[in-house]
Formats: C-alpha cells, sequence, structure tokens
C-alpha cells in the first residue's frame, strides 16, 4: 500500500518544524522507515506575518538547501511543496495558486484552535469558486469541532475536506472516540503526519495506520491512505458521501 503524506514540517529552517538539514534529513529517513514513499511540504504561512512572496522565497532556499546532498532514503521519495495556510478573511485576496499542494487545487488550511469563525464557509465558498478545494488541517484539534461535528459536516458537505494527524489516534482514548466516528461518517478523508522534529512531534505515520486499523474497518484504512495518494499524484477522486451527524441526549451518532 503506497502511503503519501500530506502535511510535514519538514523543510528546514522555515517554520516551527525541522530547525535544520541534519533534522530535515533524519525526518525523511524515519518517513521513509515509516513506509512513506511521498511527502508534501506544508511550512506554515500567517498572510500577517509575511508576504507571500518572502515565503515562496523561503520556501524554495529551505528545498534547494535540503536537496542539495541526498540520502539513499531522499533519493527514494517523491516531493511536492505547499504550505499549511492560517485562515483569516485575508487570505481570501492571494493567489492560492501558489500555495496550493504542487500543481494541484488543493489547499491545506488551518483554522483557529480558540473558536469556530463566522467567515470559514463564506471564504471556503469563494475559494471553490475559484476551483481550489480546501483541506482542513488537524480536525481533531478543534475543540469546538470535537464538541461538535455537525461543522464539520457542514463543510464536508459544501465540498471541503478533512485530514487527521497520525499522532492525534496515538494518545487521547476520549479524543479516539470521537474520530472513529467521524471517519465512518465519511468527515475524515486523509491521515498525515504534520511532523516538525524527532522528539517533540515526530512522523509517526506508521504506529498511527496500525492504530486506525484497530479503530475502524480494513476498507476505511486503505480509502483514507488512497485518498491521499490520489491528492499527491493529481487523480482525480469523488469523496464518499458525507452521513449528517445528529444529537441524541449527549451522544453524536
Ligand atoms: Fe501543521
Amino acid at each position: 500500500m503506497l502511503i503519501a503524506d500530506l502535511h510535514s514540517h519538514i523543510l528546514p529552517g522555515i517554520d516551527d518544524g525541522a530547525k535544520d538539514v541534519t533534522m530535515a534529513r533524519a525526518l525523511l529517513a524515519r518517513q521513509y522507515n515509516d513506509g512513506v514513499s511521498r511527502v508534501a511540504f506544508t511550512p506554515h504561512f500567517r498572510c500577517e506575518d509575511q508576504t507571500l512572496e518572502e515565503f515562496l522565497q523561503k520556501r524554495e532556499e529551505a528545498f534547494e538547501l535540503l536537496m542539495q546532498e541526498k540520502t539513499t532514503e531522499m533519493v527514494a521519495l517523491e516531493y511536492r511543496m505547499g504550505a499549511e495556510v492560517y485562515f483569516s478573511p485575508a487570505v481570501a485576496t492571494l493567489d492560492f495558486g501558489k500555495l496550493c499542494l504542487q500543481d494541484t487545487p488543493y489547499l491545506l488550511v488551518e483554522l483557529p484552535v480558540t473558536h469556530f469563525p463566522a467567515w470559514v464557509k463564506d471564504v471556503f465558498y469563494q475559494l471553490q469558486l475559484k476551483g481550489i478545494v480546501p483541506i482542513l488541517a488537524h480536525v481533531e484539534r478543534y475543540p469546538y469541532i470535537m464538541k461538535n461535528p455537525h461543522l464539520l459536516y457542514e463543510l464536508v458537505s459544501a465540498g471541503a475536506l478533512a485530514q487527521i494527524n497520525a499522532s492525534s489516534l496515538l494518545h487521547n482514548k476520549k479524543r479516539k472516540k470521537i474520530i472513529r466516528k467521524m471517519i465512518n461518517w465519511n468527515l475524515v478523508h486523509v491521515i498525515a503526519s504534520d511532523a516538525h522534529s524527532l522528539e517533540r512531534r515526530p512522523p509517526q505515520m506508521k504506529k498511527g495506520i496500525e492504530e486506525l486499523s484497530g479503530m475502524v474497518r480494513a476498507e476505511r484504512v486503505s480509502t483514507l491512505l488512497c485518498n491521499a495518494v490520489k491528492i499527491f499524484s493529481k487523480e482525480d477522486f469523488t469523496p464518499e458521501e458525507p452521513h449528517e451527524p445528529k444529537r441524541l441526549l449527549n451522544y453524536w451518532v
């Protein structure tokens, strides 16, 4: 089974991920040993902190620096450039073609953790009018979505995709229960590493996928893995119809 990781902070010295080339190489070796064959580089981008041009230049420089000397593992991997875009209404004015996963219409977006912004649906709609498909990064990290998965349903049924972090399946039991439900409701499309470093936030694709295999049916696991490969490889895919979560007493069913 091919594994594509669509969310990582491996490019050196550009954000809070790999601090230098040595760390970046070690992270790629870990990915390779975990069975990952395709890696998207998605450094954080905040339009309030830097211009798009500054970001793109830094990203290019970081990539060139990393690729100056390739290890055996690095030669075996395929790469695409991307970004994890922190969402604010201001980003709707940006040239998203350059922030999407390279040569694809998919844009990885990060929301605030504190609250569900009222403008999200509107901005997503504007993006979709431009042919862009938002992928909501690590949906399990937003407390408002974990408390109210119907919010995620509203975004997914309007055409957005959703990603979970492999590492999130390894620690928090309570969170796992609702993630499992969200996967079975077809509200999650991709599992990714969101790798930052070997110690603090390591790539854990292998362990995460093993954990996932114990949570949901095998066909759901393979759908999530296939979706990521199709997105990376620019193949068309139609997400499965999402089921609407309903609240029954204190449970989402
Ligand atoms: Fe991230």
